[in-house]
């Protein structure tokens, strides 16, 4: 890819690890509003301008578009956000991205890529799960994300812009969230396993996810803005892997030593997924995408990186929330 590049959502979770893979061989822009995201999340990276505002802000986001060929999408209001705000979570996730859209055509890009969510297919009805399984969303944020789906689509269909829509599975990895309602499992779960306490499991503990690191994550997002056979395709990026939660629990205190601590249950979250795996055979074939990093060596990574950070684990617990789908008090 020989072009300019706009990440927006750029200093989040998987947009800082994009970034990363992105400023090694190009000049990268990224548009972020900072509201989960983090400066520090691509401070010090080489080839990264950080624009901080809204992708609802219309002439902010006309003059950052200037001399953009590529654009990435992963600006989102997230899936706990949106069940204690689903009105604001629906500005942010669907009108945003049919704004950015409208921006994107006026600027004459040569690629859009969207990053959606498996969240758009609900709980499984049969796996594994290939782009076909039908969509039913549990949450405002599976819904506005399918809607940012439709959008993209309709750009390709009636403009013939050139779009890719993406549907990883849950991703982990260095720089993810377990403050607020950012906050996912993995993270979660170590914090508290790094405090000594126990995680938390909402229902049984039977609920499945299928874990990709984000590096992998990040490099199948990349490929779809260089590979020709992608454009107009929905594809998901999964490893294909199914891991119950009560499993997860016991892997995380089994990779922090904490096999003296047992997990907890707590009440079922609302909306909550039972089931998730992904069949990536269309990412493999279209991106030349295939996973390498498993869920056993991918945590070890990212603890790992915990230890270089010099992470405070009893610090970073004062963000963590048990119950964050709740508005917060604060
Ligand atoms: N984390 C996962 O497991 C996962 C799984 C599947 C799909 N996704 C998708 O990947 C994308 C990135 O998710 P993430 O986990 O990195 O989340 P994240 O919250 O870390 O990243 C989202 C970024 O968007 C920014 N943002 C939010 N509202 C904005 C606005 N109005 N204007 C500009 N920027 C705004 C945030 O500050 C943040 O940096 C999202 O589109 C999400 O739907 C994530």
């Amino acid at each position: 890819m020989s072009a300019n590049v706009l990440v927006v959502g750029g200093a989040g979770f998987i947009g800082s690890a994009l970034v990363r893979e992105l400023a090694t061989s190009h000049e990268v822009r990224v548009l972020d509003d900072l509201s989960t995201g983090k400066a520090a999340n691509v401070e010090g990276v080489a080839n990264v301008d950080l624009v901080v505002g809204s992708l609802l802000d219309r002439a902010l986001v006309a003059e950052t578009f200037k001399g953009i060929d590529v654009v990435f999408h992963l600006a989102c209001l997230g899936v706990r956000h949106s069940i204690h705000s689903p009105e604001r979570n629906h500005e942010v996730n669907a009108t945003g991205t049919l704004q950015l859209l409208e921006a994107a055509r006026a600027a004459g890009v040569s690629r859009f890529v969207y990053t959606s969510t498996s969240e758009v297919y609900g709980t499984a009805t049969s796996v594994p799960m290939p782009e076909t399984h039908p969509t039913l969303p549990h949450t405002v944020y599976g819904g506005s994300k399918l809607a940012g789906e439709a959008y993209v689509r309709a750009y390709h269909c009636t403009y013939g812009m050139p779009t890719v829509v993406l549907r990883p599975f849950n991703a982990y990895g260095p720089r993810s969230h377990h403050e607020g309602d950012s906050g996912e499992v993995i993270p979660k779960f170590i914090l508290r396993a790094m405090n000594g306490l126990p995680p938390l499991m909402f229902g049984d503990g039977a609920q499945t996810r299928d874990f990709t690191y984000v590096e992998d994550t990040a490099r199948g997002i990349a490929a779809a803005a260089v590979a020709p056979a992608a454009i107009g395709a929905t594809i998901n990026l999964g490893s294909g892997l199914e891991t119950p939660i009560s499993e997860l629990a016991d892997l995380v205190l089994e990779s922090t030593g904490r096999t003296d601590v047992r997990p907890e249950h707590r009440p079922p979250r609302p909306g909550d997924i039972l089931r998730l795996l992904a069949d990536s055979r269309l990412a493999a074939d279209l991106l030349g995408w295939r996973p390498t990093i498993d869920l056993g060596t991918g945590i070890g990574k990212l603890l790992a990186w915990h230890r270089e950070q010099g992470t405070d684990w009893r610090v970073l617990l004062d963000e963590d929330r048990e119950r964050n789908w709740e508005k917060p008090t604060s």
